[in-house]
Formats: C-alpha cells, sequence, structure tokens
C-alpha cells in the first residue's frame, strides 16, 4: 500500500511560514496585497479565485477581486491590467484561467509587469525557470517539489517522467525536475507507446486534465506518482488524471485528489506574492 502524501499538511506549513513573513514586512510598514481578476462565470475558476482569497486571508495578504464580465473586451481587460501595473499598493496580480474564448490569453499575460506577476507565466519569468535563476516559482511545479522534498525523495539521477505539456504545469515542472538533476522525459497527446515510458518512471507527474488516465498497468512497482489533475468523474466526483483505485496498490508514493497538489499550488503562489511585496520594496 502507497503512503498518501498530505498536500494540505504541507500547504499548511508554508502557509504558517508565509504568515509569519507577512508579519515581519506588516511590521515594518509594508503591507502584502495580491488583485485577483476573474472574467466570466467559470465554475471552476470561481471556486479557485475563492479559495485563493481564502488563503490570503489566513496569511494576512491582502486580496482584492475584480471579477469583469464574460464579455469583456480585451481592452478593457488589458487597461485593468495597466491600472494595477501602476498601483503601489498592489503588489501581485493574477488573471484566472482560462479566459473566456474571444479573449486572447498570451498579451494579457505580457501586460502583467513582470515584477507582479506571482503566477510566473510572463516569457520573462518563465525564462528566467528555464535557464534555473527565477524569483518567481511556477506554482503548481515548485508545490510538487516541496511535496518531494518534504517526503525526501532525492530527484537527483532518478527518471523523472511528466505526461502532458502546458506551460502551466508540465513544461514548468520538466525544468525543475531537471534542476534537481532528474532524467527528464516529457509525454503529451501525441506520445507514441505511452506505457512503456511511463512504466519507467521512477516519479511519475502526471498532468492531463483527463479523469483516471494513467493505470495500473501503466506504473512501475515502488514509483512515486504525483497527479497534479483535477476533474470531475462519471458519479461527478472530484477525481485525478490517475486511477487512484488501481494506481495506489503499486505506488510507494501518491498524492490524493483532491488534498494533494491542489493546496500546495496556492500556498506558493502566496509565497510569491510575499516575494513580489520585499522585491518592490527594495529589501
Ligand atoms: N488556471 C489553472 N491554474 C491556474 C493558475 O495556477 N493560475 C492562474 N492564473 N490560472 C490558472
Amino acid at each position: 500500500m502507497a503512503k498518501l502524501i498530505d498536500g494540505k499538511k504541507l500547504s499548511e506549513e508554508i502557509l504558517s511560514s508565509v504568515a509569519v513573513d507577512v508579519k515581519k514586512l506588516n511590521e515594518k510598514g509594508i503591507s502584502v496585497s495580491l488583485a485577483v481578476i476573474i472574467v466570466g462565470d467559470n465554475p471552476a475558476s470561481r471556486t479557485y479565485v475563492n479559495n485563493k482569497k481564502r488563503a490570503c486571508e489566513k496569511v494576512g495578504i491582502l486580496s482584492h477581486e475584480f471579477a469583469l464580465p464574460e464579455d469583456t473586451t480585451q481592452q478593457e481587460l488589458m487597461r485593468l491590467i495597466d491600472e494595477l501595473n501602476a498601483r503601489s499598493d498592489i503588489n501581485g496580480i493574477l488573471c484566472q484561467l482560462p479566459l473566456p474564448k474571444h479573449l486572447d490569453e498570451e498579451p494579457v499575460i505580457e501586460t502583467i509587469l513582470t515584477q507582479k506577476d506571482v503566477d510566473a507565466f510572463h516569457p520573462s519569468n518563465v525564462g528566467h525557470i528555464m535557464i534555473g535563476d527565477f524569483k518567481f516559482l511556477a506554482c503548481t511545479p515548485a508545490g510538487i517539489m516541496e511535496m518531494l522534498k518534504s517526503e525526501g525523495i532525492d530527484v537527483c539521477g532518478k527518471h523523472c517522467v511528466v505526461v502532458g505539456r502546458s506551460n502551466i504545469v508540465g513544461k514548468p515542472m520538466a525544468m525543475l525536475l531537471l534542476k534537481a538533476n532528474g532524467t527528464v522525459t516529457i509525454c503529451h497527446s501525441k506520445t507514441k507507446n505511452l506505457q512503456e515510458i511511463t512504466k519507467q518512471a521512477d516519479i511519475l507527474v502526471v498532468a492531463v486534465g483527463k479523469p483516471k488516465m494513467i493505470k495500473g498497468n501503466m506504473v512501475k512497482q515502488g514509483a512515486v506518482v504525483i497527479d497534479a489533475g483535477i476533474n470531475r468523474d462519471e458519479n461527478n466526483r472530484l477525481c485525478g488524471d490517475v486511477d487512484f483505485a488501481q494506481v495506489e496498490p503499486k505506488a510507494s508514493k501518491i498524492t490524493p485528489v483532491p488534498g494533494g497538489v491542489g493546496p500546495t499550488t496556492i500556498a506558493m503562489l502566496l509565497r510569491n506574492t510575499v516575494t513580489a511585496a520585499i522585491i518592490q520594496n527594495n529589501l
């Protein structure tokens, strides 16, 4: 039986350390604040945004929500970001993705000032992650690295297989594992013989957005399995990209969904927001 990696507990530990840092800044007269933009009424995005705001409250970060209607134009959204870029009382800016289909995400991301880009989505911050010299962490991958560290899993020399090549998770995940001296293989929807590759993984990270796609016969006995997926199954229950019932007996350690990767992602976002405040105050 696999040991469950408790993302909720780890996130609480990270949030406690973030709260200490926020308090220290407050004592110097510096407040820490995050602007959260949400466009339209995607229910999953609404849940994520509410969770982020609640976490901000817990650690003493001021959150400002900007909820824009579904029919917001590209220009209106960019104008809001320009205003938030110019405000000295806003340290971090996050625009919840995905945006409604008529909006182009790339120019939106590129409009956010790099020093306020707490998601680390701006091409400049992505480039820093690629080089291995970064201030802002890619939130989901960084949370996963914290999990591996807290479980005493040494990535060095391990075969790490990342399934999924999104800008948010797959690509930066591969970079962080590489920086930790893992041997990294990235798989995606066009990969041939996926099972042959996933079966070689010592550490398997899955972020594809397909419910229960990774089956027991795709995982090596004793592998560490990290599931960054969050989906609804046929009974409308939350589930990951990994078929937990099949994979858990084979894995040595595995993250549950919910309660695994999700909470650590938010914790890393708030850590980035503190970093943004520190940078902007020249500390
Ligand atoms: N949509 C899904 N994950 C994320 C995230 O980490 N940040 C933002 N801004 N949008 C997302």
